[in-house]
């Protein structure tokens, strides 16, 4: 039975990657600190639900804490390392860039330096679709240039590429970076849009749309999305011989066993069709306050996953309708709402 370690099993993705893992027979290690940038009840019942499997075990610990994070992985000696653990969200990067400079860059160099030391068969980690910033040619592909971060998040992530980059060569660690494009799911993020936005409705409060609503997104659904992961383990990068080896459209490097690898449904649906599926799924209207774009957001991603497609055989494949159904219905299980407060609410 392989052991594979993830960091930030008691976030969204990492919870949803652990419960894959487990299912498939894996034995999972994981690893989270419990920060407070949304509500760690959420979080505690995640980690509860995921102990439940006697194959998880975890532990509580920063990534800035070196040992705690060196004894986990000395002690379960993992073949696999997916690194998801980070401070997330573009937005709260304007008010707090110490957390990302903390969490993403030194947290993440304590996880290639445990996997430089143990030696692993793939280090998977997590960068995103923010690292395209600036970049207006869509879909995104890996292999068009990344220089234009527009938020200390996304810079800490294009950082993380560098750094990961550079441990694949001089270390020869086989290493993977995703590019997430928003994921969306059951058990989501209370700071993203799908959870505020249906919060709100089911408060009966209008929801802000932000640059007049004129936005587009790539919504990934969170199954199909450690579905890919699952396979992209299992897909170590090889260091070619030389560039002639490298397909067109593949990101390998010509110089270590490292790819950038886009997961995305391919899909670029408005924000405010995807508003409309809300409305759909609750049967309910919602009030709109529409803003000025905010700093340092972006307009539109969209992404390319042919790669993604041609290393696994596999497309995330979840409609916007199913995944917005699915999420509803979490939610409204998870904070018990009943068919009669959806009568209530639609009678004004
Ligand atoms: N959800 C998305 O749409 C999306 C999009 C692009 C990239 N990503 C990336 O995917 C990864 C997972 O994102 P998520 O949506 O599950 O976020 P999340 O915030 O739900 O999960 C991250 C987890 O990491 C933990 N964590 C944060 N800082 C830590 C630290 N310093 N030490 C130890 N643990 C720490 C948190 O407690 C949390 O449980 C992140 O790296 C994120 O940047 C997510």
């Amino acid at each position: 039975m392989r052991t594979i370690l993830v960091t930030g099993t008691a976030g969204f993705i990492g919870f949803h990657l652990a419960t894959f893992l487990l299912s498939e027979g894996f034995r999972v290690a994981g690893f989270d600190g419990m920060t407070e940038y949304y509500d760690i009840r959420i979080k505690q019942r995640r980690h509860q639900m995921l102990l439940q499997n006697p194959n998880f075990t975890c532990v509580e610990g920063m990534l800035e804490d070196f040992d705690t994070l060196h004894g986990l992985i000395r002690d379960t000696k993992p073949s696999v390392i997916v690194h998801l653990a980070a401070q997330a969200g573009v937005r709260y990067s304007l008010e707090n860039p110490r957390a990302y400079m903390s969490a993403n860059v030194m947290g993440t160099f304590n996880v290639m330096e445990c996997a430089r030391e143990f030696g692993v068969d793939h280090l998977l980690m997590a960068s995103t679709s923010s690292v395209y910033g600036g970049n207006d040619v869509m879909p995104f592909i890996e292999t068009e240039r990344t220089e234009t971060q527009l938020t200390l998040y996304a810079a800490t992530k294009k950082a993380n590429e560098n750094m990961g980059h550079c441990y694949a060569h001089l270390w020869k660690i086989p290493t993977t970076m995703f590019r997430f494009f928003t994921v969306y799911g059951p058990w989501g993020r209370p700071d993203l849009a799908l959870f505020k936005f249906v919060k709100a409705a089911l408060q009966g409060e209008a929801i802000d749309v932000y640059n007049q609503g004129n936005m587009a997104r790539d919504f990934t659904y969170v199954t199909d999305l450690v579905r890919s992961i699952r396979l992209l383990i299992d897909t170590p990068p090889v260091e070619p011989a030389s560039r002639d080896d490298i397909l067109p459209g593949d990101s390998l490097s010509p110089v270590a066993p490292f790819r950038v690898v886009n997961i995305g449904n391919g899909t670029k649906v408005q924000l405010l069709d995807f508003i409309t599926e809300i409305e759909r799924s609750l049967n309910l209207p919602i009030k709109k306050t529409l803003m000025e774009m905010q700093k340092g957001d972006v307009p539109a991603t969209w992404a390319n996953s042919d790669l993604l497609h041609r290393l696994t055989g596999y497309r995330p494949e979840t409609s916007v309708a199913e995944g917005v159904r699915h999420f509803v219905d979490w939610y409204r299980d998870y904070y018990n709402v009943t068919d009669a407060d959806l009568a209530a609410l639609r009678q004004g």
